[in-house]
C-alpha cells in the first residue's frame, strides 16, 4: 500500500463511530489523513472513543436522513475521499419496524450521493452496499458473484439493495460519480458491539457467562471475515479509484471463501474455552429452532477482487480467536 498516498487527504467517514467506521478511521489516523465522520447518537462504548480515535478526528454529530445538515459539512468542506459505511444494521431492529432504516439506509444514500453530485467535488466514493443485497438464492448458486442479481425480500437486505441501486445509478454516464460499491459477507472482531450479531454475543456469553439464545438449528451457512481485511480492502479500492476513472461503478463481493455453518462457530468458540457442558445445552436447544426474516445459505467469492488488485484476506478465523477473546475481555471489564 502507498501509504504516502493517505497523508493530508481529506476523509469522510459517515457511521464512524461503528464497528467498521471505527476500524477503518483508526488506520486513517495512523496513515495522518485528515479524518471527519458523521455520528448519529454518540455511542460512549465505539471503539472510536475506547481507544482514543475520536480526539484526532473531526466529528459531526446528526442524522444522514436530514438533507440539510449532510449540505452543511459539505458546505464547510473538501473531500477528497467519502466512505459511506452509515447505516441501520440490525436485521432484527429492520423486521420489527423497517422505517427508521429505509430511512437510514435508502433516504441517508440518496442524500449523500445527491449532495456530492451536485458539488462534484469528492474523487473517491465508497459505498458499503453487503452481501445481503443480493437476497435469497438456492445453494446450488453459491459462492454469490457480484453480477447475481438481487433477489432481497427482507426490510434490512431490500434496504442494502435500494441503496446498492441508487449508488449504481449516480456512478452512471448519467451523473459519472467516482463509486465503487462493496458487497460484503459478516465482518467480525474488535469494536463489534451490537450483541445480537454472533459474534458478540456468543463472546458475552462464553467471557460473561450469560444466556446465549440461538436464533436457529445452527445449519445457516455464513462466512466471516476479520475487519483488518476489510479496512486493507476499502484502503486498495479507494485509492485506486482516485486515480482510475474506469473504476467507476464496479462492484466487489469479499469474504473469506470459508463458509461455516452457524453450529461449527458456536463450537468452536465455545470448546476454544473449553466450556463443553454450556455447548451441549445449547446444541440441544438449537435442534427444534427454526431462523425466520433471515437468508439461509450465503457465502461470498473474492476472486473478482483477487483478479483487480491481486487482493486476498490475511486473516484465518482460528489464528483471530485469541485476538477476539482478549479484546472483549478488556471490552466488558471496562463496560461491564
Ligand atoms: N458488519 C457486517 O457484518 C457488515 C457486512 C456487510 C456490510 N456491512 C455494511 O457496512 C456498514 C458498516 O457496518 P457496521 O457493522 O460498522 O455497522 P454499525 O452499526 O456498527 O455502524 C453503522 C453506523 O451508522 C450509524 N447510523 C445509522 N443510522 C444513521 C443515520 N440515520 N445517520 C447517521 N448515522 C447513522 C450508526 O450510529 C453506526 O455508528 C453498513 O453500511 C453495513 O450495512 C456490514
Amino acid at each position: 500500500m502507498n501509504k504516502k498516498f493517505w497523508k493530508k487527504k481529506k476523509i469522510l467517514i459517515t457511521g464512524i463511530d461503528g464497528f467498521v467506521g471505527s476500524n477503518l478511521a483508526k488506520e486513517l489516523v495512523i496513515l495522518e489523513s485528515n479524518v471527519s465522520g458523521i455520528v448519529f447518537k454518540k455511542k460512549k462504548r465505539s471503539l472510536l472513543y475506547f481507544e482514543g480515535i475520536s480526539k484526532k478526528c473531526k466529528l459531526y454529530k446528526g442524522d444522514i436522513s436530514d438533507y440539510h445538515f449532510l449540505k452543511k459539512i459539505f458546505k464547510k468542506n473538501n473531500f477528497d475521499i467519502v466512505f459511506h459505511l452509515a447505516a441501520q444494521v440490525e436485521v432484527g431492529v429492520a423486521n420489527s419496524d423497517p422505517f427508521q432504516t429505509w430511512e437510514s439506509n435508502i433516504k441517508g444514500t440518496y442524500n449523500l450521493l445527491d449532495i456530492i453530485n451536485k458539488s462534484k467535488n469528492v474523487k473517491s466514493i465508497i459505498v458499503a452496499s453487503s452481501d445481503k443485497a443480493y437476497g435469497t438464492y438456492p445453494k446450488k448458486s453459491l459462492p454469490y458473484k457480484e453480477n447475481y442479481k438481487s433477489a432481497a425480500i427482507y426490510p434490512y437486505d431490500v434496504s442494502k439493495a435500494c441503496a446498492d441501486m441508487i449508488s449504481k445509478t449516480y456512478s452512471s454516464k448519467l451523473f459519472n460519480l467516482p463509486i465503487i460499491i462493496t458487497r460484503f459477507s459478516n465482518i467480525y472482531g474488535p469494536g463489534q458491539i451490537h450483541f445480537s450479531a454472533l459474534i458478540p454475543d456468543l463472546m458475552k456469553s462464553i467471557i460473561k457467562d450469560t444466556k446465549f439464545v440461538p436464533r436457529g438449528n445452527g445449519s445457516d451457512i455464513r462466512d466471516y471475515i476479520y475487519v483488518k481485511d476489510i479496512v486493507d480492502i476499502y484502503l486498495i479500492i479507494s485509492s485506486k479509484l482516485f486515480k482510475d476513472p474506469k473504476l467507476r461503478g464496479q462492484v466487489f463481493n469479499a469474504g473469506n471463501n470459508k463458509p461455516k455453518t452457524i453450529k461449527s462457530i458456536i463450537k468452536e468458540l465455545y470448546l476454544y474455552k473449553n466450556q463443553k457442558e454450556k455447548l451441549r445445552k445449547i446444541l440441544n436447544i438449537m435442534k427444534n429452532k427454526k431462523t425466520v426474516g433471515e437468508i439461509k445459505y450465503q457465502y461470498m467469492d473474492y476472486s473478482k477482487l483477487y483478479k483487480y488488485f491481486k487482493w486476498k484476506p490475511k486473516y484465518k478465523f482460528k489464528n483471530t480467536i485469541p485476538i477476539l477473546f482478549k479484546w472483549y475481555s478488556n471490552f466488558f471489564q471496562k463496560y461491564n
